[in-house]
C-alpha cells in the first residue's frame, strides 16, 4: 500500500494572532483540529502509514493532538522542517520514511466536503508517474493557487499564483507520487519567492509526460485566511461524510 504524508509547516501568518497560539492546522474546523481531516482522508482511502511534517514551534502540539495514531487506526511519524522553504522542501524530509514506496501527500490545510479515495484508487492503478487532482475555481482566484493549463486530457502546464490564469483549474493539496519524486525534488531550484515550489516537481513530472490527473468531487477549499477557514468549517459541520 500506499504511504501517506502531510505536510503542516509554515507559520500561518495570515492567521494571526490565532496562529500565535499554536498551528493554522490545529485550529478549529467543525468539531475537530483541522488536520484530524487530512488523516480522514487518507485512513479513508486506505492508508495507514502517515508522516506529518511540521515547524519546530508546533510540533509538540501535534503529539499532542494525534498521539501515535491509535485512536484514528493508524500509525503516526513526525518530523520537523526547520525553516519554511516550501512543500517541495518538506517533502524531502519523507525520504526516508517512503522507504522506496509510493506516496499520497496532502497539504494539511485542504479541505474537503467528499473522500480523495477515488484519486487514490486511479493513482493505484497508474503504472508510474504522478497524480495530481484539479478544481475549478472563479477566474479571480487563480492568482492563489496552482493553475492547469489543459490540452485534451493532458496538463501540458502548471504555473503557481499566475497574476494572469490561463485557466481556471486549480491544483489542490493532494499529490500522488511514485518513488522518484526525490530524485526530482533535488533538481529543483528555489522560486523567486524563495521556496522549494510543489509546483516545479509537478512541472518535471509533466516534461517526461508522467503527469495525470483527476477531477475533486464536491467542495474543496484552501483554509488559509479567515474567509476561507469559515468556509471549511461550514463545509465540514454540513457534510453527511465526515461525522
Ligand atoms: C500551495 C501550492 C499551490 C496549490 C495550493 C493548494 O499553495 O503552492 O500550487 O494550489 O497549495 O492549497 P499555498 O497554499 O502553500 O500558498
Amino acid at each position: 500500500m500506499h504511504k501517506g504524508v502531510i505536510i503542516a509547516g509554515g507559520l500561518g501568518t495570515r492567521l494571526h494572532p490565532l496562529t500565535k497560539v499554536t498551528s493554522k492546522h490545529l485550529l478549529p474546523v467543525g468539531n475537530e483540529p483541522m488536520v484530524f481531516h487530512s488523516v480522514k482522508q487518507l485512513t479513508t482511502a486506505g492508508i495507514t502509514d502517515i508522516l506529518i511534517v511540521t515547524n519546530p514551534q508546533y510540533v509538540g502540539d501535534f503529539v499532542n493532538a494525534l498521539g501515535s495514531g491509535k485512536e484514528f487506526g493508524c500509525e503516526f511519524t513526525y518530523r520537523v522542517q526547520e525553516e519554511a522553504k516550501g512543500i517541495a522542501h518538506a517533502l524531502a524530509l519523507a525520504e526516508g520514511f517512503a522507504g522506496g514506496s509510493r506516496i499520497v501527500v496532502l497539504l494539511g490545510d485542504n479541505i474537503f466536503e467528499k473522500p480523495i479515495q477515488h484519486a487514490v484508487n486511479d493513482f493505484h492503478a497508474q503504472q508510474q508517474g504522478a497524480r495530481v487532482l484539479l478544481k475549478q475555481v472563479a477566474w479571480k482566484d487563480g492568482e492563489r493557487y496552482g493553475i492547469a493549463t489543459l490540452n485534451g486530457n493532458h496538463i501540458v502546464a502548471i504555473e503557481e499564483k499566475p497574476p494572469h490564469p490561463k485557466s481556471n483549474y486549480a491544483v489542490v493539496g493532494v499529490y500522488c507520487y511514485d518513488a522518484s519524486v526525490f530524485d526530482i525534488i533535488r533538481t529543483v531550484a528555489p522560486s523567486a519567492r524563495g521556496e522549494y515550489e510543489i509546483t516545479a516537481v509537478n512541472n518535471a513530472y509533466i516534461r517526461r509526460r508522467q503527469l495525470e490527473y483527476g477531477l475533486v468531487q464536491g467542495k474543496w477549499v484552501d483554509a488559509g485566511t479567515f474567509d476561507s477557514l469559515a468556509e471549511a468549517h461550514q463545509i465540514l459541520l454540513n457534510s453527511a461524510e465526515w461525522h
